[in-house]
């Protein structure tokens, strides 16, 4: 993704997750999520842009339906593409682009936005949402208190091909990169 979380703009004393820096013994506590805006803003953006599951489920309409002036027949077969939302160029400043400050105010809180629906919305949305959101803050954040990613020598990061695999999910494609501890 071509970007780190500037530890300057957290907590002087802690590192993404919360934990102490050079603790070796601290581990990432959910809790800490809070105090991490720039964190927040980070993963949230990374799952806007990457649109994992460009297009959810299937779903049937209940009931006679009129969406913006289209006539939808109860029992249609529709398709939500989740895409068109979050990467909606009238929701989003910079739809196209990898740009955390979409879920930051101008005092660098947390914003949520409506337009954020990776898991869906309504009724069948995603079972796991709560579940996988505090599995990528943990993840994310151990990751980035313990290794410092860079592309490999010679390559720079607007080298990197941010171009997805295509299947049913968007995967990324395989890159080499250095992990450097920096404990
Ligand atoms: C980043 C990770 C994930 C993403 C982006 C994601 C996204 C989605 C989406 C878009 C749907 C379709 C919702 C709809 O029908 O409109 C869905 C459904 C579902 N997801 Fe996830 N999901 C994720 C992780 C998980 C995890 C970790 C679990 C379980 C532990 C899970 C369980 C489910 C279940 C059970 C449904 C079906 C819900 C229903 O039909 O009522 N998901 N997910």
């Amino acid at each position: 993704m071509g970007t780190s979380v500037p530890r300057g703009q957290e907590s002087k004393n802690k590192g993404p997750g919360g934990a102490e820096q050079g603790d070796r013994k601290s581990e990432v506590q959910v809790e800490g999520r809070k105090n991490l805006p720039f964190t927040d803003a980070v993963i949230h953006e990374t799952q806007r842009l990457a649109s994992i599951l460009p297009i959810a489920v299937p779903h049937k309409t209940s009931q006679d339906i009129t969406f913006q002036g289209h006539f939808i027949k109860k029992g249609t077969t529709v398709y939500p593409l989740l895409t068109s939302v979050l990467h909606d160029e009238s929701e989003w400043e910079r739809p196209h682009s990898f740009y955390p400050a979409h879920f930051l105010d101008k005092d660098g809180k947390f914003v949520k936005r409506d337009a954020f629906m990776p898991f869906s919305a309504g009724r069948r949305i995603c079972l796991g949402e709560s579940l996988a959101r505090t599995e990528l803050f943990i993840f994310f954040t151990s990751l980035l208190q313990h290794l410092r990613f860079t592309p490999p020598p010679g390559v720079s990061e607007d080298e990197l091909d941010l171009t997805p695999r295509v299947g049913f999910t968007l995967s990324p494609s395989p890159h080499k990169l250095c992990a450097v501890s920096c404990m």
